[in-house]
């Protein structure tokens, strides 16, 4: 199996480039995945296709997956996974927040890991095309391996032996619970496949990774970063693509179709963030480096306005929990006689007043739950998830 890895700053075109390695790969006869690993995922709004932790078929020789941590933990790491929430929780952390944090160190990164060995090892697809989070999350994707190992051999074997010495006394009388056995085979394994990985990446004739950049001095001294680091993990470096290149000759076409297309994007904006203050500024033709470029910015963004100034401080979403019902509230102000339609498809909530939509990205533990009832009151909106 051929792996290639796209990495580069956020923004460059990571997910565009794999997207049209991989259709362009389908296209010439090689069984293809592309994966995004980024816990941002855009492949499935750049493919256009609505993707989920299983691979879609998109069209002869084209598969998708966007890695779903929640779902990967949930199937493989059950043990891990509820140890760290209990432990979470017994220290007062409540329900929703502590699922959500227990993704948080490193936990996507080894989940994408071991989806790639697994996919290697049952020899399912001739290319896997891996679209990234931004570079430094992806250098700690790829050192994760070398992480683990040294958590394994300093932490986790004296770890396991003082639990095992502990348990039955300790156990009983302390709130904070003990991680189990079957809590430790599990890391045992994440380690032992980590490793596997690990070989993967440094073989050259299986993966290589590819540095996308964009001809701006900030992006270059992040890839010049990157790139380092990629040869101190010893890890092959294949190509580098400078994307968004401007063209050489504009006939105002050029700018007129931006321009174009950015007005309805606009539009957008203004939809999704509710009461949120919008400040805008224009795109430079230079970059904004130094004090005299910064201070421009900050003038066209601030106006008179103290930069430092408190615009607003709104909690236009809370989350939290009644019992067993997991809820959201939405400030929804101005609301009289309108009908409000609540809808959710895959992680996301659209919400429906009159003509206005907003469309709200549901955190992890909220996913896969059933829509409940929905109430507004008080200029708030709240839904329960079951
Ligand atoms: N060559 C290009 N010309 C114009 N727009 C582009 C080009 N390449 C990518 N884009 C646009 O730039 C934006 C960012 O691209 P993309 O999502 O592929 O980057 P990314 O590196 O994956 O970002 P992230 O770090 O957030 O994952 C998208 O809106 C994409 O359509
Ligand atoms: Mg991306």
């Amino acid at each position: 199996m051929r792996t290639i890895i796209y990495t580069g700053k956020g923004g460059v075109g990571k997910t565009s480039l794999s997207a049209a390695t991989a259709i362009a790969s389908a296209k010439r006869g090689h069984k293809t995945l592309v994966m995004s690993t980024d816990s941002a995922h855009s492949l499935g709004d750049s493919l256009g296709v609505t993707l989920g932790p299983d691979p879609v078929e998109i069209s002869k020789n084209l598969f998708a997956l966007e890695v779903d941590v929640l779902v990967e933990m949930e199937r493989h790491w059950k043990e891990v996974y509820s140890y760290i929430t209990d432990l979470l929780r017994s220290q007062g952390m409540e329900e929703i927040t502590a699922k959500e944090i227990v993704i948080l160190p490193g936990m996507d990164l080894i989940a994408a890991l071991l989806l790639l060995e697994n996919y290697a090892h049952t020899k399912a697809y001739d290319v896997v095309v891996m679209d990234t989070a931004p570079t430094a999350d992806t250098l700690r994707l790829l050192s994760m391996p070398d992480v683990l190992r040294w958590y394994f051999d300093h932490f986790f074997k004296m770890q396991r032996r003082l639990v095992r010495v502990a348990r039955p006394t300790v156990g009983k009388v302390m709130k904070t619970p003990l991680p189990t056995d079957s809590f430790f085979s599990a890391i045992q394994l994440l380690y032992d496949r980590a490793q596997k990985v690990r070989e993967m990446l440094s073989d050259g004739k299986q993966t290589t990774v590819r540095l996308v950049v964009n001809p701006q001095k900030m992006v270059i001294s992040e890839t010049q970063r990157a790139f380092t680091y990629l040869c101190l993990f010893d890890i092959p470096i294949e190509l580098l693509v400078v994307n968004k290149v401007l063209p050489s000759q504009d006939d105002g076409a050029y700018l007129a179709e931006a321009v174009e297309e950015e007005k309805k994007n606009l539009e957008t904006i203004k939809e999704t963030f509710g009461e949120v203050p919008i400040l805008y500024s224009p795109r430079y033709p230079r970059e904004v480096l130094g004090e005299e470029r910064l201070l421009q910015l900050a003038s066209d963004v601030f106006g008179k306005n103290d930069a430092a100034k408190i615009f607003a401080a709104l909690r236009p979403i809370r989350f939290f929990t009644r019992g067993e019902v997991k809820k959201l509230s939405i400030e929804l102000p101005y609301v009289e006689n309108e009908k409000i339609e609540v809808v959710t498809r895959g992680d996301t909530l659209y919400v429906r007043v009159g003509w206005h939509r907003r469309t709200i990205l549901l955190p992890y533990a909220y996913v896969g739950t059933q829509l409940g009832e929905a109430k507004y009151s008080g200029g708030r909106l709240v839904v329960d998830f079951k």
